[in-house]
């Protein structure tokens, strides 16, 4: 959940560093740090707080190393502290690391560490690292660059848990030595320089060309070379990766925050996640797919499995593809089917949906299926995320970076795409035609819908300014409505820390109307024709209870409520692109209202690589 950060090449390092701890914050924010070599000396500055109060340090100006490292904390073990915080040092002050993961034996190697004299001045699993680094080097027959690196690759093999790590050393001050396992890391390579960060957008305006580290890949960097080594120190060649995506692309582009951007960007977002997939004069097509009649005639469950956000917008893909293509479809939360030894056989198919692609929980799931014989597809945001070089096939959202903690842009990208796989795997059964048709017409006209909910926000940002204060708030939907009612609430809690829960409307008698009270909020989404009636009733009992109602409808409603925000109408099955949109909203202006951080509430993380 860290962000760790690093440069090495001939500008100061200090502020590169700060600039790249800055756009990895939203994976941790509760301390900060820095470390550069100067005069084969290693300096460490670091601090409880964000990255702006790091800066804000007098001594910080004093760093005037072009080599160095740094880290922004999501604190796992031990309080957000100045002494808990990263880089962390070895007791000569020779070693300095930083890392984001979790060593799981670190009190066993503490105690042996302590029982060759070593102290210990943090609570963190981190600060073992360095002494085992000194304490393998210190004891090393090797000489030069070897020294070093066996020294790092002898200390990773006595750790358990997941690590991406930088090493700095004095006695080496123009390299640094970065290894992954279980957690992301790359290496962007420019003209005499090169940058290291836990992702590709913080570094994106630095470098365009990538390597991509695979679990125990150990590099050592200098300026102008990066060397690749396994964990039996034999060189390996590593292929360098073009990514297009455009810097510009993680900035917040003249918005308040990232949120506020990342909504504005769905129809783009879609557009680009469309791309030349669906058409109406042809059949779909997903590159790198290759699935025959007779193997998806063979498939008797689909099993669909992400964390969060992602999760929910399974939900919504397990509507269309049971719709469209008859198979059975179970969702599950990643670190639940990750430890209830699923029934998954031969016949089954997995699809593990994932932002970020390095969710520790999805990628242990996906893990997990092909050990028990399923073919696993994996739909990320991120390309050559750890996930997607696992799965057998890998479906890429075109959403861009996203940025803020809260995830928009690829939900709504998630779903759309979990459509165009739905459509593919049914043309080739040859089920449904004619739905197929109307979805397809339908998920075209996504992106401008978008847009026109999107024109007057005005009645939402009323609204919030109105419940701003309250406790709790109610989400409620029947069908393809409930799970975005789920997401809306997320959104909110995530975001405002107001407490929400979503529930099918016509379950809400069968308990949580005992807390429905005067005032109380209830939002509902109401997009079923069909269901329309019931749902109107389900609302109505709450109004007489007192409810205050924030309604999300595509239909003509004859009722009075507190407030209607009508959306386009479009196909039922891919309905939650659209009546989601303003639930985005509403959580914004709630957190805006109040004052908070949008983009970095408190606690979260972007993304989540410790189980
Ligand atoms: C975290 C984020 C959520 C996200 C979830 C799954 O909890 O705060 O916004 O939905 O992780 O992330 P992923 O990258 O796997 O989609």
């Amino acid at each position: 959940m860290c962000g760790i950060v690093g440069y090495i090449g001939e500008k100061k390092a200090k502020p590169i560093l700060i600039n790249g701890l800055l756009r990895l914050e939203y994976r941790g924010y509760d301390s900060a740090g820095i470390a550069t070599i100067e005069n084969n000396e290693i300096k460490n500055i670091k601090n409880k707080g964000r990255v702006s109060e790091l800066n804000n340090i007098s001594e910080i100006n004093s760093l005037n190393g072009t080599v160095g490292i740094g880290h922004t904390r999501w604190a796992t073990h031990g309080k957000p502290s100045s002494l808990n915080s990263h880089p962390h040092m070895d007791n000569s002050n020779n070693f300095a690391v930083v890392h984001n993961g979790i060593i799981e034996n670190y009190s066993d190697l503490k105690e042996f560490l302590k029982s060759h004299k070593y102290k210990f001045l943090s609570e963190t699993d981190t600060e073992v690292i360095p002494n085992l680094i000194h304490f393998n080097y210190k004891n090393s027959n090797e000489t030069g660059e070897n020294k070093f690196l066996k020294a790092v690759i002898d200390t990773c093999k006595m750790l358990k848990g997941s690590y991406a790590i930088e090493v700095l050393s004095a006695y080496h001050p123009d390299n640094m030595i970065v290894v992954r396992k279980d957690s992301p890391l790359v290496i962007g390579k420019g003209e005499n320089e090169c940058y290291i960060s836990s992702d590709i957008p913080a570094i994106l305006s630095f470098a365009k060309d990538f390597y991509l580290l695979n679990d125990m890949e150990f590099a050592y960097i200098s300026k102008n070379n990066v060397k690749f080594y396994n964990d039996k120190a034999i060189e390996i060649n590593k292929e360098i990766k073009n990514i297009t995506w455009d810097a510009g692309s993680a900035e917040k582009d003249g918005y308040p925050d990232f949120m506020l951007k990342e909504i504005n960007e769905q129809p783009k977002a879609i557009r680009e996640t469309i791309g030349s997939r669906i058409s109406l004069d042809s059949k779909t097509n997903i590159d790198d797919f290759n699935f025959n009649k007779k193997y998806l005639q063979s498939i008797t469950k689909i099993f669909i499995v992400a964390c969060g956000t992602a999760m929910h917008a399974g939900l919504t893909g397990k509507n269309i593809i049971e719709n469209l293509c008859e198979i059975p479809v179970e969702v599950e939360v990643a670190s639940e089917f990750r430890y209830k030894n699923p029934i998954i056989t031969q016949n089954s198919l997995c699809i593990f949906i994932t932002q970020s692609g390095e969710t520790a929980d999805t990628i242990a799931a996906l893990k997990l299926a092909k050990t028990k014989g399923a073919k696993t597809i994996a739909i990320s945001n991120v390309i050559g995320s750890s996930i997607t070089r696992e799965a057998d096939y890998t479906i890429y959202t075109h959403a861009g970076p996203e940025i803020a903690v809260a995830s928009t842009k690829a939900y709504t990208s998630q779903i759309v795409l979990l459509a165009i796989i739905s459509i593919y795997f049914a043309e080739i059964l040859g089920k449904n035609p004619k739905k197929i048709e109307d979805l397809k017409n339908n998920i075209l006209k996504l992106p401008s819908h978008i847009e026109t909910i999107l024109k007057d926000t005005t009645k939402i940002k009323d609204f919030a300014k109105k419940i701003f204060k309250e406790k709790d708030v109610f989400f409620i939907g029947r069908n393809v409505d409930y799970p975005v009612a789920m997401e809306g609430s997320l959104k909110l809690k995530e975001i405002s820390y107001i407490h929400s829960e979503a529930y099918p409307s016509g379950e809400l008698k069968h308990g949580p109307i005992a807390l429905i009270e005067n005032n109380v909020t209830v939002v509902s989404i109401l997009t079923n024709r069909l269901l329309l009636e019931k749902s109107i009733s389900n609302i109505q009992e709450v109004v007489t209870r007192g409810a205050k109602t924030f309604i999300v409808t595509n239909q003509e409603l004859n009722h009075e409520f507190d407030e209607v925000i009508k959306i386009p109408k479009t196909n039922a099955l891919i309905s939650p692109v659209l009546s989601v949109i303003p639930l985005q909203l509403l959580a914004y202006y709630i957190s805006k209202e109040k004052g908070l951080d949008v983009d970095k509430p408190r606690n979260l993380a972007k993304s989540v690589t410790v189980e």
